[in-house]
């Protein structure tokens, strides 16, 4: 049907003059923005103080949240001379002043390390970025271009109660800005995740509540055309918050943008309702019970029958054999020990005498049917020993458990089958999402005497992620607004529960709120100030939450208290058994950093891009250094020594040079099952972002 602009076009009687106006409005028609219309506004800035303020930078005034920059014009003896955005000229201490950058300007970012955790073997670090998250986006582009399984976010929610900040400010209910601040915020960081996630199946998946998620929605479509986006109501209030007209709110909602094959989203509950006490909890998954008894009657005078040594085979982790229960008042270390095996007893996590579930012969006859398995945890210092219970074995013999194989050891890998396992709702209404009992209480138990607004329930963020990743056993999750550390804790017991390597990236700044700002202003401390950082999210609730979920022990050095609940159920003293590297970003400043202290700064980008497992390669070395994944071969006249030094571990190596045919002819000598990556000679110059030579982030389509 025409529109009113046609009619009146028509009426137009000079036919040549008719056919150019018609001519100019199909080409504005052509490019008009249809969907979501936004200002872009402001570009964001960040700080970088380790920046020196030197002539031609841009620097605001350290304690003062949103100024506009000033231009330094000279700096002599510790007082720099800036011209202010009105022209004036005014004198500042430099050390009153930090340099700034607009997003979109040269920037070298790296990572320093801030200190690990190492429980896991030799299974992939779990990584946590304290940091500005869209420069860690752009350093993935780096590292993970194409290769993420599953990005969780859980972005500020724009309520309007100052709940985040935009460059430096905490956004309230009176800017007129809000919702376009909010929109160029997530539009920004959206367009360089999509280019991490797999395009060959993986899955976004962002939380939001009543807000934004109308306009997060037209977002998602926009930035994600041709792909679908479905939408899930989650309850994680029962008792509702009241609203003044309308109703109670009891659930938020999770945006799922599934890119390729992704399949579909199966769950042994539909989600809809809780599930029945018996009912396996994950997607087809069997949970294997531990053999050491815990809850009531554990110990080893409640049945000293029950208390044996297994031998444990010291180099492959299998069961070789179980000893004769020892009676009680024999001291344990009465049992001789057998050649090439660990001997193991039911300890708990305090080292106290405890007792197996069952007796030597049932261990010994499980064993022999495949039904017992072992491995190694803690980087092998502890050793856990699982079994199918009675009633998981009467599942097999009546087919709801199927047998599908055997692992190494010769244990049955095993899972539900039949009607157990269904495509979940679209409306979940489970217990175990209650954002109170399992988000807050649970964040205050690993962290007692600290708060955080609103995590997440912890198996609400597990049963979301395990949707996707519960057939890939080496998934890469990512979530850059990790806030308390929830996904990392999640994907920690996911892989608990069937043995996964997955790994965790999580990207969190260091904000403190709007109250914690203001009383640490009026005791006289400004950003920057180490009691200030302290207070940080990342210092404050992530790292320690973090540590306290996978050492068992709170930051005050107690056993935590309290056990997990729903899939997998134990002691939350009992720890988790993974690896994590805690990193800070930092902006390297090409003008002062010397070509050996810049690679210090990018390593930890390279062993990240290697799949983050096993040691990092930290300094530079005259020509070469080779690791458990990687290697780097800075000289490359040594490349003979290089190539042969390389061990089947070795996935990827980096080789520095700036010539594109010795790049060329070195790759041509190495396995074809090694990556090869070049790094130019000026380290910065391969990760600098915004410049020439910028790591290249994929433009989206207009
Ligand atoms: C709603 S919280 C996430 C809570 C998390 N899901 C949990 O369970 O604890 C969002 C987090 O993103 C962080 N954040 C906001 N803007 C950020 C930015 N630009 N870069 C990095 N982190 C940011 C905030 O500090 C906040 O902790």
């Amino acid at each position: 049907m025409a529109s009113e602009l046609d009619v009146l076009l028509d009426k137009v009687a000079d036919p040549t003059l008719r056919a150019d106006l018609k001519r100019q409005v199909e080409l504005l028609r052509a490019k008009r923005r249809f969907g979501l219309v936004f200002e872009e506004h402001l570009p964001e800035r960040v700080r970088l103080p380790e920046h020196s303020v030197r002539r031609g930078t841009r620097v605001v005034l350290r304690d003062h949240d949103h100024d506009e920059p000033h231009e330094v014009v000279d700096v002599r003896r510790g007082k720099a001379t800036v011209r202010t955005v009105d022209g004036d000229m005014q004198t500042v201490a430099v050390e009153d002043l930090v340099v700034v950058a607009d997003f979109g300007e040269p920037i070298y970012p790296g990572l320093r390390r801030l200190g690990s955790l190492r429980a896991g073997g030799d299974k992939p670090a779990h990584v946590v970025i304290k940091g500005e998250n869209y420069h860690v986006l752009e350093a993935l582009q780096f590292t993970h271009a194409g290769k993420i399984d599953c990005i969780y976010i859980d972005p500020p929610y724009n309520s309007g109660a100052r709940d985040w900040k935009y460059n430096n400010d905490y956004v309230d209910s009176d800017d007129s800005y809000r919702h376009s601040k909010w929109l160029a915020f997530m539009h920004r960081r959206l367009r360089l995740a999509k280019s991490l996630l797999n395009p060959e199946c993986s899955v976004l998946i962002v939380t939001i509540d009543e807000k934004e998620f109308l306009r997060l929605g037209l977002l998602l479509q926009q930035l994600f055309a041709d792909t679908k986006v479905q939408m899930v109501s989650s309850v994680v209030n029962r008792k509702g918050v009241p609203r003044k007209q309308g109703f109670a709110r009891v659930d938020e909602y999770l945006l799922f943008v599934y890119i390729g094959d992704v399949g579909q989203a199966v769950h042994s509950n539909d989600m809809l309702s809780d599930p029945r006490p018996t009912e396996v909890s994950s997607n087809g998954l069997v949970s294997w019970v531990g053999l050491r008894r815990r809850g009531s009657e554990w110990r080893r005078s409640d049945r000293p029958g029950s208390f044996f040594p297994i031998y444990v085979d010291t180099q492959f982790g299998q069961i070789c054999g179980a000893g004769e229960s020892l009676p009680l008042g024999v001291d344990r270390s009465t049992v001789p020990e057998r050649e090439g095996c660990l001997t193991v007893w039911p300890l708990n996590s305090k080292g106290e005498e405890s007792r197996w579930q069952l007796s030597p012969d049932n261990v010994l006859q499980l064993r022999a049917q495949g039904l017992l398995r072992s491995y190694f945890q803690k980087g092998g210092r502890t050793v856990t020993i699982e079994y199918l219970s009675e009633g998981q074995r009467q599942q097999i013999q009546e087919g709801q458990i199927v047998v599908d194989g055997r692992d190494e050891h010769g244990a049955v890998t095993v899972r539900h089958v039949g009607s157990k396992v269904q495509q979940a709702k679209s409306v979940w209404n489970l217990d175990a999402h209650g954002a109170t009992a399992y988000g807050t209480q649970l964040v205050s138990a690993l962290l007692p005497g600290r708060s955080f607004p609103y995590p997440k329930s912890l198996y609400a963020v597990e049963d979301t992620i395990r949707f996707f990743v519960h057939g890939k056993p080496d998934a890469v999750v990512l979530d850059f607004f990790g806030g308390s550390g929830t996904t990392t804790h999640a994907l920690a017991r996911l892989n608990r529960q069937d043995g996964g390597r997955r790994q965790s990236i999580l990207v969190t700044n260091n904000e403190v709120s709007v109250e914690e700002a203001r009383s640490l202003r009026s005791r006289g401390y400004r950003p920057g100030d180490p009691e200030w950082e302290a207070l940080g999210i990342f210092e404050h609730i992530t790292r320690p939450r973090i540590t306290a979920a996978i050492t068992g022990v709170t930051h005050e050095g107690e056993r935590l208290n309290g056990s997990y609940r729903f899939v997998d159920e134990f002691p939350m003293s009992e720890g988790l058994d993974e690896n994590v590297e805690f990193f800070e970003l930092t902006y390297l400043d090409p003008e002062d950093i010397e070509v050996s202290a810049a690679f210090t700064g990018l390593a930890p980008l390279l062993w990240l891009r290697a799949g983050g497992r096993g040691e990092m390669i930290e300094h530079d070395a005259p020509h070469h250094a080779v690791m458990d994944t990687y290697g780097v071969l800075f000289n490359p006249d040594h490349w003979r020594s290089f190539v042969s030094s390389l061990h089947d571990g070795v996935r990827t190596v980096f080789i520095v040079t700036d010539s594109p045919s010795i790049f060329a002819a070195i790759v041509s000598e190495l396995p074809a099952s090694v990556e090869a990556v070049r790094l130019y000679e000026n380290y910065l110059s391969t990760f600098g972002l915004n410049t020439r030579k910028m790591v290249t982030i994929e433009a989206e389509p207009e």
